[in-house]
C-alpha cells in the first residue's frame, strides 16, 4: 500500500471513532469493508425496528452519522476524504464508499475529532445557564455543508412539537410490536447494544415537552427545574434514501460541534416513523418547507452534574471486514 492511502490500521482507529455516533435505540446498523485503497459502508438492514422505524429512516440517518463521524475521525489522522454516496443503484445496502487524500489536520479538525469521545445522549432535564445565540448559530448553521438545515423551534412553537409527541407515545403503549421491541432494545444491563437502563430517564409530567420512553430507566434527574433545552429539527428539502443520509451527517455535524462548546445534546424521534405525525410537524413546525428527520434537544448540564456512562458498542471487529 502507498503512503498515499491510510492501510488498514489506520482504517480500523477511525472506524472504531465512526462507531461511537448516535443510532436509533443504539442498534448500530452499519457494516464496513476496508479495501486497499477504500473504506466501504453498509447498511445493516437486518437490525431495522420493523415497529418503531418501519421505513428505515432512522436507520439511514443513524449511518449518515456514522459516515460523518468516519470522515472527522480521518480528517483526525490526517486524511481527506471524498465520499460516493449510494455508489451502486442495484446495492440499496451500500451506503458509501470512502477514499482518502492526505491532508495535515487542523485544529477544528481535532477539537471535532476530540467531542467524538465525549459526546453522548444525555437524557436529563437540562437546568441551564442559557445557551448562547452565538452557540446555537453555529450549532445549526453545520447542517448547510450537508444539504440539510436545522429549524430552531421558537417557543410558541412548542406545543406542536409536543403535541405529536404526545400522541405518539400514546398510541405506543398500545402497540405490542413496539413494546417488544423496546423491550429488546432498551432497559439494557451489560449489553453491548441497546440503551442501558442507567442512560434512560422515566417519563416527563404532562405538561413538559415528552421524551421517548425507554423499557428501564434508571437515571435519576439532576434538576427538578423546567427543561430549558433547545429543541432544533434536523430537516432536508427532499425525502429520498440520500436525504435522509445526508440528514444524520449533518446531524452528528451538530452534536459534535455543540459537545465541542461544552454543550448538552440527545435525540427524539418518536413521531417520525409515523407518517401522519411526521407530516404534521412537517405542517406545523416547518410550514411544509422541509421534512422532518430527528430532533436533537441542546443545552447547559452543570459540571456538578453526575457524568454519565457512556452507552456500549460492539466491538469494531463485529462490523468491520478486510474486502
Ligand atoms: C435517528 C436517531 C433517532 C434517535 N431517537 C431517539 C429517541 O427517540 N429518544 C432517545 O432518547 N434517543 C434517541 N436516539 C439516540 C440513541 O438512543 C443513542 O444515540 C444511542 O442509544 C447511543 O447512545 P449515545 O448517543 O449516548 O452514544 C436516536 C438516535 C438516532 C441516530
Amino acid at each position: 500500500m502507498s503512503r498515499s492511502e491510510p492501510g488498514f490500521a489506520a482504517c480500523r482507529d477511525a472506524i472504531e471513532l465512526a462507531v461511537r455516533a448516535p443510532s436509533v435505540h443504539n442498534t448500530q446498523p452499519w457494516r464496513w469493508r476496508v479495501g486497499s485503497d477504500r473504506v466501504e459502508l453498509f447498511a445493516d438492514f437486518g437490525a431495522r425496528l420493523t415497529a418503531t422505524d418501519p421505513l428505515a429512516r432512522a436507520l439511514m440517518v443513524s449511518c449518515g452519522a456514522a459516515l460523518h463521524h468516519l470522515s472527522v475521525a480521518f480528517a483526525m489522522l490526517g486524511w481527506r476524504t471524498e465520499i460516493e454516496r449510494l455508489p451502486d443503484a442495484d446495492r440499496p445496502d451500500h451506503l458509501a464508499t470512502i477514499r482518502c487524500a492526505p491532508q495535515p489536520p487542523s485544529r477544528a479538525d481535532i477539537d471535532l475529532a476530540a467531542a467524538i469521545l465525549v459526546r453522548q445522549s444525555d437524557r436529563r432535564r437540562f437546568p441551564g445557564p442559557p445557551v448562547a445565540g452565538a452557540d446555537l448559530r453555529a450549532i445549526t448553521r453545520r447542517a448547510a455543508a450537508f444539504g440539510a438545515a436545522a429549524r430552531h423551534v421558537p417557543d410558541q412553537l412548542l406545543p406542536d412539537l409536543a403535541r405529536p409527541m404526545r400522541r405518539a407515545a400514546a398510541r405506543h403503549v398500545n402497540d405490542p410490536e413496539y413494546l417488544a421491541e423496546l423491550a429488546e432494545w432498551s432497559g439494557c444491563h451489560g449489553a453491548s447494544i441497546g440503551v442501558p437502563a442507567r442512560n434512560a430517564t422515566a417519563a416527563r409530567p404532562s405538561g413538559e415537552m415528552p421524551v421517548r420512553v425507554f423499557a428501564g430507566t434508571e437515571l435519576t434527574e439532576f434538576t427538578d427545574a423546567p427543561d430549558s433545552a433547545h429543541w432544533l429539527v434536523v430537516c432536508t428539502p427532499r425525502d429520498h434514501r440520500l436525504a435522509q443520509l445526508r440528514a444524520g451527517e449533518a446531524t452528528s455535524a451538530m452534536l459534535l460541534e455543540a459537545t465541542s462548546r461544552g454543550l448538552a445534546t440527545s435525540l427524539q424521534s418518536e413521531p417520525l416513523g409515523m407518517l401522519d405525525l411526521r407530516a404534521e410537524i412537517r405542517a406545523t413546525v416547518l410550514q411544509e418547507c422541509a421534512y422532518p428527520h430527528v430532533m436533537i434537544r441542546v443545552g447547559a448540564m452543570p459540571y456538578a452534574a453526575a457524568p454519565l456512562e457512556s452507552t456500549p458498542r460492539r466491538s469494531v471487529d463485529e462490523v468491520l471486514e478486510a474486502a
